[in-house]
């Protein structure tokens, strides 16, 4: 390598040129650069376009990065969260949307126990059925290939969840726990109330801690200021009517929907493990 290195040094052109030794090339540039002739303006006219021209690349670049705004949106959310087709395919964006935060104002999401709260709950997406993560998008998007599979002449790829309806999922399987509707929910005997109270509660379990992952994991750190209530006699009121940017939900909830497997697949729909799966002794 040394000799290489001193035929750079003393440059060895026809050598540099020929393109051998990468290495070589990069440690002679600085050396070489030494040797070259600096080049000189040899007019006033080469001078001022050599300038022009660096002048304009970087005018053009200036305006070029203030306008380009680009799709920063999925630049943002690819370096901020895991990548997956549900990402790809929706486009993730995002906009100003104020919480509503009332304490006492309730919306049909708070409402107790009926079909109109469990209605407002389904609209969201909690009972989708599987996506499908097609094999070329598995591995970024955090599947193994050992994971489970449709079988090829059902399309292939991999049976997958949005997590984000998982959490909303649990965050309604919690709200039916609660305290004044885990009756009504118990009674019916529907979803996750058909397995006995150990599984139930476990499942319950489960969905708490999740949802307490996902809080920290995505964390938000906004700020919650104060507001005066009360005209008479003014008390300080914590205001949780927020302004947010949030990605676009009802895309990813809507492409969830659209892209839901079969209701009733075949029962061969899944491919069976192959030699050399991984199969867990039980559940991870
Ligand atoms: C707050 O409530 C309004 C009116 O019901 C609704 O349009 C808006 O989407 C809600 N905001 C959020 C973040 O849910």
């Amino acid at each position: 390598m040394d000799s290489i290195f001193d035929k750079n040094c003393h440059g060895d052109y026809s050598r540099r040129e020929s393109g051998e030794g990468l290495l070589a090339e990069e440690e002679g540039t600085l050396w070489n650069r030494k040797e070259t002739p600096t080049p000189t303006c040899n007019s006033f006219a080469v001078c001022l376009f050599q300038l022009s021209a660096l002048v304009l690349v970087f005018l053009v670049g200036t305006l070029f990065g203030f306008h380009w705004r680009g799709d920063l949106d999925g630049l943002c959310s690819r370096h901020v969260s895991q990548y997956s087709t549900v990402m790809k395919e929706v486009g993730i964006q995002y906009s100003l949307q104020e919480f509503n935060g009332s304490l006492l104002k309730e919306n049909v999401f708070r409402q107790d126990a009926g079909p109109d709260v469990d209605a407002a709950w389904e609209s969201l997406g909690v009972n989708y059925r599987s996506i499908r993560v097609p094999p070329e998008d598995a591995e970024k998007s955090g599947l193994a290939n050992d994971q489970v599979k449709i079988n090829a002449k059902y399309g292939g790829g991999f049976p997958a969840n949005v997590e984000g309806l998982h959490h909303l999922h649990c965050l309604n399987l919690l709200r039916q726990s609660l305290y004044y509707n885990y009756d009504y929910y118990h009674a019916k005997g529907e979803g996750p109330f058909t397995n006995n109270d150990y599984i139930l509660r476990r499942h319950v379990s489960h969905c708490l801690d999740i949802v307490r992952q996902e809080l920290m994991c995505t964390v938000d750190s906004g700020v919650l200021g104060q507001v005066w209530i009360y005209p008479e006699n003014p008390e300080p009121y914590v205001d949780f009517n927020t302004q947010h940017r949030c990605k676009n939900f009802d895309a990813v909830r809507r492409w969830a929907e659209d892209n839901q497997l079969p209701q009733d697949p075949p029962s061969d729909f899944l491919q069976p493990p192959s030699e050399g799966d991984r199969i867990y002794i039980q559940m991870p």
